[in-house]
């Protein structure tokens, strides 16, 4: 019996408060830990296997666990051994780079399209701006990556279920011109969303790796908000052209926005440019300008980060009842309507952008 209670299950308990860099979870709960192993002396031995394309993770991890485990008593000494690797490519496919898993098949741009908080607009400025850059002519997807509550079925009003080709891929659906693919089209209206944990990173890679585009140049990723699993797994299931922050103008949730912007830039996502949405409220009776949640965020967070406001969308009331209604305001011609206008100056900016 060791003096001091050394256990694996007490340096494992430590090791929960070592976060994944860039994300709210432990390195435990995530399954990084292989092995503890304590020798009769007191020497600690933790392994641990870490699948990630940025070489700072397991440096940052192996800070991480050495400066919890020095602060156990009766550790005399440690040694942490990281097995790290680049994310694996898809079996049986290694000499197709098209296939590999970093990359979707057949799809020119991956946007994520963020926030850290939730609520701010992200699922509005997707679906809005997959119809706006489908208007331009371009080939987009939508995948609706919240699944834990799945809005897209509802936002562009359609039930059908997705199909699945002889190769046991999804077929999305497609709905005003974009291909949609959402947790949503795949349970029953009544059904709880009881997916959790392991299961919800198993969709997300499904969805990610398992669906058959048919050729997109913009395939828009609607994340849940803030920086957690489901995050993780998307950030090391493919490789993302760029990421989108959503944010409104109000201070708190671009303090918010800045935690997102830290997880894509740890893994070395470039940051395309900010949104900022509800932005202003036109006064549809006299035309007057109200900054409802403030004035001025979005450009002084785009300026902090050194990347461009890519749009700016007013707060308007077509632009939720068209959301709740299945029709997005984006539909609208732009001479009707500001916001879609605002929309379609977006989809240009982000096409300018990526030069797509
Ligand atoms: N520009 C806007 N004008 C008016 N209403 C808006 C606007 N943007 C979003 N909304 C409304 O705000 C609510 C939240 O928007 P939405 O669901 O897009 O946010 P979210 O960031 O995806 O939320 P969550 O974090 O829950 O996924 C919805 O009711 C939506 O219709
Ligand atoms: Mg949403």
């Amino acid at each position: 019996m060791p003096e001091y209670n050394l256990s694996p299950e007490l340096i494992r308990a430590a090791l929960t408060t070592v976060k994944y860099p860039g994300f709210s979870r432990d390195i435990v709960s995530f399954g990084l830990i292989k092995n503890i192993a304590i020798s009769e002396a007191g020497g600690v031995t933790v392994d641990l296997i870490i699948e990630s394309k940025n070489s700072d993770v397991p440096r940052y991890i192996y800070e991480g666990v050495m400066g919890v485990v020095k602060e156990l008593q009766g550790v005399t000494s440690i040694d942490v051994n990281i097995d790290h690797h680049a994310p694996e490519a898809k079996k049986g496919s290694n000499d197709d780079p098209a296939a590999w898993k970093s990359s979707i098949a057949g799809v020119k741009n991956v946007i994520a399209v963020a926030s850290g908080k939730g609520g701010v607009g992200k699922s509005t400025v997707s679906a809005n701006l997959a119809v706006a850059l489908s208007k331009l002519g371009y080939r987009v997807g939508l995948l609706d990556l919240d699944i834990y509550g799945p809005s897209m079925s509802l936002m562009f009003h359609t039930k059908e279920r997705p199909g699945c080709n002889d190769k046991e891929e999804f077929i999305p659906v497609e709905s005003h011109g974009v291909k949609l693919l959402s947790m949503g089209l795949l349970i029953e209206e009544d059904s709880p969303v009881a997916v959790r944990g392991p299961l919800a990173t198993r969709y997300v890679q499904q969805f990610l790796r398992n669906t058959d585009w048919g050729g997109l140049d913009f395939l828009l990723l609607d994340l849940p908000p803030g920086t957690g699993d489901i995050q993780l797994t998307v950030v090391q299931t493919v490789d993302i052209t760029g990421a989108l922050i959503v944010t409104t103008p109000q201070e708190v949730a671009l303090i918010d926005a800045r935690k997102a912007v830290g997880l894509f830039q740890r893994v070395e996502t470039p940051i395309l440019g900010i949104v900022e949405n509800m932005s202003h409220f036109v006064c549809p009776s006299d035309g007057q300008v109200y900054h409802i949640f403030g004035q001025g965020g979005g450009e002084r967070e785009a300026e902090a980060l050194g990347v461009p406001l890519l749009g700016k969308i007013p707060l308007d009331i077509d632009t939720r009842s068209g959301g709740d209604t299945g029709s997005p305001v984006a539909l609208k011609d732009t001479a009707d309507s500001m916001v879609s206008a605002a929309f379609q100056a977006l989809a240009r900016e982000l096409a300018e952008t990526l030069k797509a």
